[in-house]
């Protein structure tokens, strides 16, 4: 077995593992929603997270046409597949093959995000990330990462990590803003595991974290009970770090962020604090001021 390094004192221990739910959206593209908006709270700032992946284009193929955002961001990491993004600020971009999107939502952007492909595998992640009150009607912006431009770290042997977002020993990742301006201060990473491998990665404790198993599976901190394949393990907010081990090959996002600890107040593509603010989203698309 490898070495962990560096070695935590009180690695985090494994506090539930939650299977997604399939689930529909867009104009119809077959998808599993793991963190679900009853999860919202525990896992503040983030939202939302979609696990998409097939080779039936019929799951696919009618992508996400023409629709709002307003109050956050979605961060959407392919792994295989193309799909082309355009919005309402002028931007476009093709989302790729190991590719990260950035978005901003702020005050409001229309985009959509189609299949570029009539068949073949379309496999990702779409996590919708909160932003403070005090961003929600920020300027929207958005940018798109390409595979070669996201660095990788092998920390111990057997594993790859893919830096997503954030530092993660010594590694800066594709997306990484200081904390005076971004609060949440993102961790994402995408870990890659040959058999018996293990890592240890050190998280404050106040950071909520969880991991998704997307390739076999994962144990936690000292269970022995693995976050099996296509389940989300949330991380109990117990220990200074989170220690993975893989008995198979296995991949595995690791998410985690400072909670903003505000009323979280959603109402479809809408995330604002209060039902005025939702209101006020709402009126602002209907009558063409949202973007
Ligand atoms: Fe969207």
């Amino acid at each position: 077995m490898n070495t962990a390094m560096p070695s935590l004192q009180h690695p985090r221990s494994l506090e539930r593992c939650i299977t997604g739910r399939p689930t529909r959206d867009g104009a119809g593209v077959r998808l599993t929603r793991v963190l679900t908006s009853d999860l919202q709270q525990r896992l503040d700032p983030f939202l939302m997270l979609d696990q998409f992946g097939s080779d039936d284009p019929r799951d696919y193929g009618a992508g996400f046409p023409d629709h709002p955002h307003r109050g956050f961001e979605t961060v959407t990491y392919m792994i295989a597949g193309r799909m082309r993004h355009k919005d309402s600020s002028g931007g476009e971009g093709l989302l790729q093959n190991g590719g990260l999107q950035w978005m901003t939502a702020g005050r409001g952007v229309i985009h959509s995000e189609m299949p570029e492909q009539e068949d073949g595998r379309m496999e990702g992640f779409q996590l919708w990330l909160n932003l403070p009150g005090r961003d929600k009607m920020c300027a929207p912006s958005y940018q798109d990462i390409q595979s070669v431009d996201i660095p990788q770290v092998s920390p111990v042997p057997g594993v790859l990590a893919r830096v997503l977002a954030g530092q993660f020993l010594g590694t800066t990742g594709a997306v990484h803003r200081p904390a005076s301006t971004h609060p949440t201060q993102v961790l994402y990473l995408d870990l890659h595991f040959g058999q018996d491998a293990v890592l240890d990665v050190p998280l404050p404790a106040s950071h909520n974290a969880f991991v998704y198993t997307y390739r076999g599976h994962a144990q936690v901190g000292l269970s022995e009970a693995p976050v099996e394949l296509h389940q989300m393990g949330i991380l109990a907010n117990d220990g200074d770090g989170v220690r993975l081990k893989a008995t198979a090959d296995s991949k595995v996002l690791l998410i985690a962020g400072q909670p903003l600890c505000e009323p979280i107040a959603q109402y479809g593509p809408f995330v604002m604090n209060t039902t005025q603010e939702l209101q006020q989203a709402v009126f602002d698309f209907q009558t063409g001021r949202l973007a």
